[in-house]
């Protein structure tokens, strides 16, 4: 391999331990990958002549740097003159940079990311992304905007790709609303509050800021959307599906997360009716997102479902994820468990694709 050229863009919680990772990486394997790059939100660090960035000193070179932010635009400009073969690593959650993955794609640039939003948006954007990359002989690797590092879009895609077709996929797929629902509805029978649960959650770090983020189901909706295109039913958009919201109607234009958090408590009632329903069955509740290939009339859902205490959903343990995979080939479902989030799980996936790419390229 003549080498690569990589630009990463984030530096938060995935993107710190993906530069500790890859450096690992190129310690132990002598990898001919060379960092030119390593982007935040308001300073670069860039090496313009291409020369490999020294990943044991970037934190403080980054600090150190007199480069500012770099557009997509600035970003593409400079892989462009780059005498080798380049991988962009998006370890951002930005809207704007994975609105230009087709101008990377179509640059012959390719993409490693953790990031959901471009796969997930509108079907115009995926389409785009991947049109160009085949055109140029871009490479577009995803895996951890599902699962994290667990390996549930590699194991789908070799599946279809192998002429596997795809019946029905369920999956427990947001590590918040895993942990929320394996607390609030267990096998043993639970007794705690709904929403003494979400707010444990958000003491806990589990949940994002305003938990309402977590509890409207976008999440969730924005991975089945992925898994579905991945599995050839082209859904247009997250919002294309029917999505179960968790949170109150009332609720949902309460401006501040301290009042939300603070009403909360009066809608209790609704989701212990459905858990004393599911409780009655011998049954617990998950939520849930699906795609169901099996009939003619596909469809894509995410919902509140209620699983037998002998399914493995039932038994699923902290935030992890699962995800249930039925094909043709496999009618009694593959089954893929285990983190679906944290930062080194994350890198890990992401590190993984950089390393299928490379080689390529
Ligand atoms: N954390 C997880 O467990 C997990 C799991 C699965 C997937 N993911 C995905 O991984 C991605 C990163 O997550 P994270 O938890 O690491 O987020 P984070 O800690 O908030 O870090 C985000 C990073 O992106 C940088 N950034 C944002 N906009 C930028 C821009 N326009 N140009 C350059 N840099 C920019 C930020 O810069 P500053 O440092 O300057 O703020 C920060 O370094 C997200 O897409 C997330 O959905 C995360």
């Amino acid at each position: 391999m003549a080498g690569v050229n990589v630009a990463i863009v984030g530096t938060g919680l995935v993107g710190a331990a993906f530069i500790r990772q890859l450096n690992g990486f190129l310690k132990r394997t002598a990898s001919p990958y060379n960092v030119v790059l390593i982007a935040r939100s308001s300073k670069t660090l860039v090496s313009k002549d291409f020369s490999p960035i020294n990943l044991d000193t970037w934190e403080s070179d980054i600090q150190a740097s007199s480069e500012g932010a770099y557009s997509a635009g600035d970003i593409v400009a400079f892989l462009e003159k780059s005498p080798k073969p380049t991988i962009l690593v998006d370890n951002t959650s930005n809207e704007d940079l994975a609105k230009s993955y087709p101008l990377f794609a179509s640059k012959k640039i390719s993409i490693a990311t953790p990031n959901k939003k471009a796969f997930s948006s509108e079907v115009e954007l995926w389409n785009e992304i991947f049109d160009n990359a085949k055109h140029s002989g871009a490479e577009v690797y995803h895996e951890a905007t599902v699962g994290a590092g667990l390996p549930v879009i590699s194991t789908l895609k070799d599946l279809v790709a192998t002429g596997d077709k795809v019946v029905k996929i369920e999956g427990i797929v947001s590590g918040t609303l895993s942990y929320i629902f394996n607390e609030f509805s267990t096998v043993a029978g639970s007794k705690v509050n709904f929403s003494d649960v979400v707010s444990k959650a958000k003491d806990l770090g589990y949940t994002e800021p305003d938990p309402r983020e977590d509890l409207n189901g976008l999440d969730v909706a924005r991975k089945v959307t992925i898994l579905s295109r991945l599995s050839g039913y082209e859904v247009e958009s997250p919002s294309a599906f029917p999505v179960q919201s968790l949170i109150p109607k009332p609720l949902e234009s309460v401006t501040s997360v301290a009042e939300f958090m603070e009403k909360l408590p009066k809608y209790d009632s609704e989701l212990d009716k459905i858990r004393k329903e599911a409780e009655a069955e011998q049954k617990v509740l998950r939520y849930v997102g699906k795609v169901d290939l099996s009939g003619s009339n596909r469809s894509v859902q995410v919902a509140i479902e209620k699983y037998d205490a002998s399914h493995p959903f039932a038994s699923l343990k902290g935030s992890d994820n699962v995800i249930s995979i039925q094909t043709e080939r496999y009618p009694n479902p593959l089954i893929i468990q285990g983190a679906g989030a944290g930062a080194e799980v994350t890198a890990a996936g992401v590190l993984g694709d950089l390393i299928k790419i490379a080689p390529k390229l």
